[in-house]
């Protein structure tokens, strides 16, 4: 019989053949790509000496096609918890050294036990994806291991943060666990995600593309709009995932966690007295007033590569994390369109979903006109701004600091949407339509149509109409913009808004 110190020992070298994954060998292969191992990624993603590991011991039974010979340490994937600056936080991490870090039936019920964790303990879960996709051996066991992952995701949705990192190939149906979490992040020329891999497209449609072009970072980040965060590489992914948690809370009841503020809360700022142009259609860049009015300067950006018309971003006032939905008057003139309404809208319903109130800094001439808009669909997605906007009920504050036309003035949160405080520049025009447009209609024909727009002008492409009605609660000088902010939000701090009781609304999707 075994002595308790052999007993030990045992437990050691058993930990330590788990630890090596699928062998140096492999270890090395993944290191030559330029990737980390999973385990590499778990330390590197928590706190230093904080990760416990779960489920160590866990095995697949699967005995098709000579899995029964088949050694899979850990089962392919790294799953535990730890903290991120001292916060609690679920991760899993699959291993690609491990028979490619493909997906079966033990390996998801390692991945569904710390998203179960996660939801009764109220904290995030970050899953590092780097994986062949569903085991190929382990047929329909494979694929319902997915489907159990993708029903807690969406149990989990609005609950707690789900955080998806794309740490190599994510093909198949592996890619839906991602697109059902909150965020996606994606590593430049190492992590690919598809539906269908060119192999299969080139023998369906005979189009012709790399992985890399098909469902690259940059093709995720710019094109189709499924990712949100770009990284150079694992270390610099791993760095921004620790930055975006800094701004979340750990669930859906707790606020956000209140950074130690190093900014005056009653700094003004001059030059945005004279940052936008005396002509109302030359172009500044929104995020100059960004930088202006937020703590230190510093925001984090969503999606910051995908409908540039838009800005989404995190960024705090006197500690307090905000979002921050900004027209981009220097790209498409601020428009709105179906990318920068999609962007848009699902960034609000994270907000509101996770407490966190909404700073909205308006500069819109429009929805886009256009064929290709209209046949898109621009009726249905522009309205899932609306329908976001009115459903939040965290404090929601408008700045508007140049135009605000027709729906494109409702659609990025009036006082109509449930605004608590709209503040209008000196420089606003808020009115049914631009002042060109609305002469060429109502004074079409007249003599004295110049005059007569000139007056329109005057008269309406100003935040006055709108404050005389209510509409605005301030017009304020640019430069007070911060304080002002900040002393409204101090303000909504005590928000409760109730809605009528309802399953859940049918959002335009
Ligand atoms: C079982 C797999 C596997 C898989 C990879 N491996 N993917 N084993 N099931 N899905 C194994 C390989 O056999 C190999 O084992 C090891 O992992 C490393 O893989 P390589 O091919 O050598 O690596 P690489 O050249 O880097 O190529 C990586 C890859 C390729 C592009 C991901 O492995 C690949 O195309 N895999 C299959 C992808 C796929 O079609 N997945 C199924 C998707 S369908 P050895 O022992 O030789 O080292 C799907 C449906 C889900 O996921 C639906 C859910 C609703």
């Amino acid at each position: 019989m075994a002595t308790v110190q052999e007993k030990i020992e045992d437990l050691k070298a058993r930990q330590e053949k788990i630890k090596l994954g699928g062998g140096q060998k492999r270890i090395d292969k993944q290191h030559a790509t330029g990737k980390l191992t999973a385990r590499e990624r778990v330390e590197k993603l928590l706190d230093p000496n904080t990760f416990v590991e779960l489920d160590q011991f866990v095995t697949h039974r699967c005995v098709n096609f000579d899995m029964a010979s088949v050694n899979a340490p850990a089962e392919g994937v790294v799953t535990g918890y730890g903290t991120i600056e001292g916060r609690l936080v679920y991760v899993f991490a699959q291993d690609f050294t491990v028979v490619g870090g493909s997906l079966g039936e033990m390996h998801a019920a390692k991945i569904v036990k710390v998203q179960q964790l996660a939801l009764k303990m109220g904290a995030p879960i970050i899953g590092i994806n780097d994986s062949g996709g569903a085991r190929i051996q382990e047929a329909v066991d494979a694929l319902s291991g997915y489907g159990k992952i993708f029903y807690n995701n969406t149990l989990a949705s609005g609950v707690i943060p789900q955080i998806s990192v794309i740490m190599g190939p994510c093909a198949g149906g592996a890619v839906y666990s991602p697109a059902l979490t909150d965020f996606i992040y994606m590593v430049k020329n190492t992590s690919q995600m598809f539906i269908t891999g060119p192999q299969v497209i080139k023998s369906v449609t005979a189009e012709e593309v790399t992985a890399e072009a098909l469902g690259g970072a940059m093709t995720h980040n710019t094109t189709s709009g499924v990712a949100h965060f770009v990284a150079e590489n694992d270390d610099d992914c791993l760095e921004q995932i620790r930055c975006l948690m800094s701004f979340l809370p750990g669930n859906n009841l707790e606020g956000s966690p209140v950074a130690l503020n190093t900014d005056d809360v009653n700094r003004m700022d001059d030059s945005l007295n004279t940052l936008l142009p005396d002509n109302p259609n030359q172009p500044y860049n929104m995020k100059d007033v960004i930088s202006s009015i937020v703590d230190n300067g510093d925001f984090y950006e969503v999606q910051p590569y995908f409908a540039q018309n838009i800005i989404t971003c995190f960024a705090r006032f006197d500690g307090q994390t905000v979002g921050i939905i900004a027209n981009q008057p220097s790209v498409m003139a601020g428009c709105l369109d179906v990318d920068a309404s999609d962007k848009s809208a699902r960034f609000i319903r994270f907000c509101d979903a996770f407490n966190i109130p909404l700073v909205n800094l308006v500069d819109v001439p429009g929805f886009l006109p256009g064929v290709s808009q209209e046949y898109g669909g621009i009726i249905r997605h522009g309205a899932k701004m609306l329908y976001a906007y009115s459903e939040a009920t965290v404090p929601k504050v408008t700045v508007i600091t140049r135009k605000a036309y027709g729906g494109s003035y409702l659609a990025m949160c009036s006082q109509d949407l449930g605004a608590d405080q709209v503040m209008a520049w000196p420089t606003s025009e808020i009115a049914v339509m631009g002042p060109a447009g609305a002469a060429n209609i109502i004074f079409r024909g007249d003599p004295d149509v110049k005059a007569k727009t000139e007056q329109y002008i005057a008269e309406f492409a100003t935040p006055y109409k709108a404050a005389e009605r209510g509409f605005v609660d301030q017009v304020i000088e640019p430069k007070e913009t911060r304080p002002r902010i900040i002393t409204a939000l101090s303000m909504l701090a005590s928000k409760r808004e109730q809605r009528p009781q309802k399953k859940h609304g049918n959002i335009p999707l």
